[in-house]
């Protein structure tokens, strides 16, 4: 199956940006990462980041056209703003799970709140890099049941 993996805004200057919070491995290694062990798996994944709520929301309706089965989302600051890419996700109605590095409930109030977790296959939040592998690996568990 195609999986999509998707990085909400200022997820491209992961590594150097606020590394005590979001570890060190860059956006680069996270895809490489997924994208091998995806294929590993016997499927194909492809990742897009974007620091535009539209170019977002443009790639999720694409997803309904071109066979996406699973869709693995870190919105980033969009989680906690975008009725927009929340809507997107449920007109297209493909399962997703919500990623976040840090844990944004032991963060400022304002990151508790999310447009996507209600609607989330499942949530996995604060395990750095690690928080993307853990959800890659729970969407094949889905795939191979569904
Ligand atoms: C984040 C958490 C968000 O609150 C924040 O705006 C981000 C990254 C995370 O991966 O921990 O940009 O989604």
């Amino acid at each position: 199956a195609t999986l999509l993996l998707l990085h909400g805004p200022n997820l491209n200057l992961l590594g150097t940006r606020e590394p005590g919070v979001y570890g060190h491995a860059t956006l680069a290694e996270i895809d490489a990462d997924l994208r091998q062990r995806a294929e590993a798996a016997g499927h194909r994944l492809e990742s897009l980041q974007s620091n535009a709520e539209h170019v977002l929301v443009d790639r999720v309706q694409a997803a309904a056209v071109d066979g996406t089965a699973f869709v693995l989302i870190n919105p980033a600051a969009f989680t906690h703003t975008s009725v927009a890419l929340r809507d997107a996700l449920l007109a297209v109605a493909i399962p997703y799970i919500e990623i976040h590095l840090s844990n944004p409930h032991a963060r400022e109030p304002f990151r508790k709140q999310s447009y996507f977790s209600d609607h989330a296959v499942g949530v996995v939040c604060g395990f750095g890099a690690d928080s993307y592998r853990y959800a890659l690996d729970a969407a094949l568990k889905q795939l191979a049941s569904a």
